[in-house]
């Protein structure tokens, strides 16, 4: 019985790091095909964003509706990622371009904060 107990201890607390790959997208099974996205996703903005895009003290959520397609079309998010935007929705300051990203980079990126945002009901 004590040897079932240290058992059942010893899973629990191995547990979150057995399944520590998948919580970075939550509940949110993703694709095979947005893989390489959620990748450049998570090394290139989720510092500020949030690792399920649900934002940070230095960056706003991008599930919020503010950045649904229609308010916030795909060349947006080109243009804040490559030229930087001011500070005009929020008060985290401007957010700098992204050193590192490219045009190619952000085909497969948007597709898979589209794709996120739409798992979470935005649109
Ligand atoms: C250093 C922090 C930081 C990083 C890294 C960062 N952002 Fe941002 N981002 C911000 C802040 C802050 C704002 C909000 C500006 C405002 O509206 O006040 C913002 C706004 C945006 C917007 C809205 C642009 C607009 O036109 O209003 C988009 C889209 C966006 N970020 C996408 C991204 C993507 C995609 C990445 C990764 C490639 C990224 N950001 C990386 C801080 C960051």
């Amino acid at each position: 019985m004590k040897n079932l107990s240290i058992y059942v201890i010893g899973i629990s607390l191995l547990m979150p790091i057995i399944t520590a790959p998948a919580i970075a997208s939550e509940d949110i099974d993703i694709p095979f095909h947005l893989g390489k996205g959620q990748l450049l996703y998570e090394k290139y903005c989720s510092s500020c964003h949030g690792l399920q895009l649900n934002g940070s003290d230095k960056g706003p959520p991008l599930i919020h509706p503010f950045y649904k397609p229609s308010h916030h079309g795909d060349k947006s998010f080109y243009r804040a990622v490559l030229q930087g935007v001011k500070q005009h929705h929020w008060n985290f300051g401007d957010m700098p371009a992204v050193a590192g990203m490219t045009p190619k980079k952000m085909d497969s990126l948007v597709p898979y904060v589209r794709y996120y945002q739409q798992q979470k009901n935005l649109f």
